[in-house]
C-alpha cells in the first residue's frame, strides 16, 4: 500500500485528495491519499513523522511550501529557482526529494486549450507573490516573453531576477492598460479575488485570460474579464495538471486521466 497525503493548514477544502483518489480508483492502484493539518511552524516536526508513519509521497501547500526546503535532502533544479515545492517523494535511503510540478502544471493547462508555443509570444503577468514564482519559471523557459505588473513594483523586479533565465520587463500593476495592448495572453496570479477585489481590465479583443485561482475567489475576476470581451480560464485546470505531473513522479511514469479529475473537481465545487 503507497501512502500519500497533502499537507497545509488549512488544508480541508484542498482538492488534492479528491484528484488523487480519482486516478487511484481508475487505475486500481494499492494506494492511499489524506489530506493532514500541519500548522505553521510544525513543518519538519511533521516531515519526521509522516517518514515515520511510511508515507512515501507529500503533496505541500500553504504555509509549507518554502519551509520544507530547509528540511529536504534533494531539491529539483525548479525548486531551487522557484523558491518553492509542491511534491515530495521518499529517497530509498531516507529523507525527502522536493520537486515543483506548478511549473509544468501550468503549461500542461495552457497546452490543453490551445497555447503551446511560447516562443515570440508576450506573456502579461499579474502578481508576484508565492503562486507567480512558479509561472514565470515556466513561462520563462518555454521562451515567452514576459510583462511582469505587480501593486508592489520592487517585488516585481526582484521575483523576475530569482526566477527567470532571461531579461523581462516588470512595473506597477496600474500600468495595466497600458501594456495590455501588447500581450499574446494574461495571467493573473494575485490573491486580489480572495479579498473580493478584482482588478479592472481593458478591452481583451477575444485573448485569453487565464487566473490561477478558481471556484469563488476567481468568480468575480473572471466575470469581469468576460464582460471586457476577454476568453477566460479558471486556475482548475492547473491544479490537476500539477497533481498529474505529481501523480506520475510517485507512480513511476504513469499518466493520468485528466478530464475525469477536472469532471470530478468540477461535480464538486
Ligand atoms: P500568493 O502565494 O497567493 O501569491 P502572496 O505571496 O501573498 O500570495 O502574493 C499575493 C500577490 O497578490 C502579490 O503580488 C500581491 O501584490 P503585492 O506584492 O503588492 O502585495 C497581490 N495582491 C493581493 N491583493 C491584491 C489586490 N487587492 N490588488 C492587487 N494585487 C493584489
Amino acid at each position: 500500500m503507497i501512502r500519500l497525503a497533502v499537507i497545509g493548514d488549512p488544508v480541508g477544502h484542498s482538492l488534492s485528495p479528491l484528484i488523487h483518489m480519482t486516478w487511484i480508483d481508475a487505475l486500481g492502484l494499492e494506494a492511499s491519499y489524506e489530506s493532514i493539518r500541519v500548522p505553521d511552524g510544525e513543518t519538519a516536526a511533521a516531515l519526521d513523522d509522516l517518514e515515520q508513519q511510511d508515507f512515501q509521497g507529500l503533496n505541500v501547500t500553504l504555509p509549507h511550501k518554502q519551509a520544507v526546503l530547509a528540511k529536504v535532502t534533494a531539491t529539483s533544479a525548479a525548486v531551487k529557482a522557484i523558491g518553492a515545492a509542491n511534491t515530495l517523494s521518499r529517497l530509498p535511503g531516507g529523507g525527502w526529494h522536493a520537486d515543483n510540478t506548478d511549473a509544468p502544471g501550468l503549461i500542461a493547462a495552457l497546452a490543453r486549450i490551445g497555447f503551446a508555443d511560447f516562443k515570440g509570444k508576450t506573456v502579461l503577468v499579474l502578481g508576484a507573490g508565492g503562486a507567480a514564482r512558479a509561472g514565470l519559471f515556466a513561462l520563462d523557459r518555454a521562451g515567452a516573453d514576459i510583462i511582469l505588473l505587480n501593486r508592489t513594483v520592487e517585488k516585481a523586479e526582484q521575483v523576475l531576477t530569482e526566477c527567470c533565465s532571461r531579461a523581462h520587463l516588470s512595473g506597477p500593476l496600474d500600468a495595466l492598460a497600458e501594456h495590455a495592448g501588447r500581450a499574446d495572453f494574461v495571467i493573473n496570479t494575485t490573491s486580489a479575488g480572495h479579498g473580493g477585489a478584482h482588478i479592472p481590465l481593458p478591452a481583451g479583443d477575444g485573448r485569453l485570460f487565464f487566473d490561477m485561482t478558481y471556484g469563488n475567489p476567481a468568480a468575480v475576476q473572471l466575470a469581469h474579464a468576460r464582460a471586457q470581451g476577454w476568453k477566460t480560464e479558471d486556475g482548475l485546470g492547473m491544479l490537476v495538471g500539477q497533481a498529474a505531473e505529481s501523480f506520475s513522479i510517485w507512480f513511476d511514469g504513469v499518466r493520468p486521466d485528466i478530464d475525469i479529475a477536472l469532471a470530478a473537481c468540477r461535480a464538486s465545487l
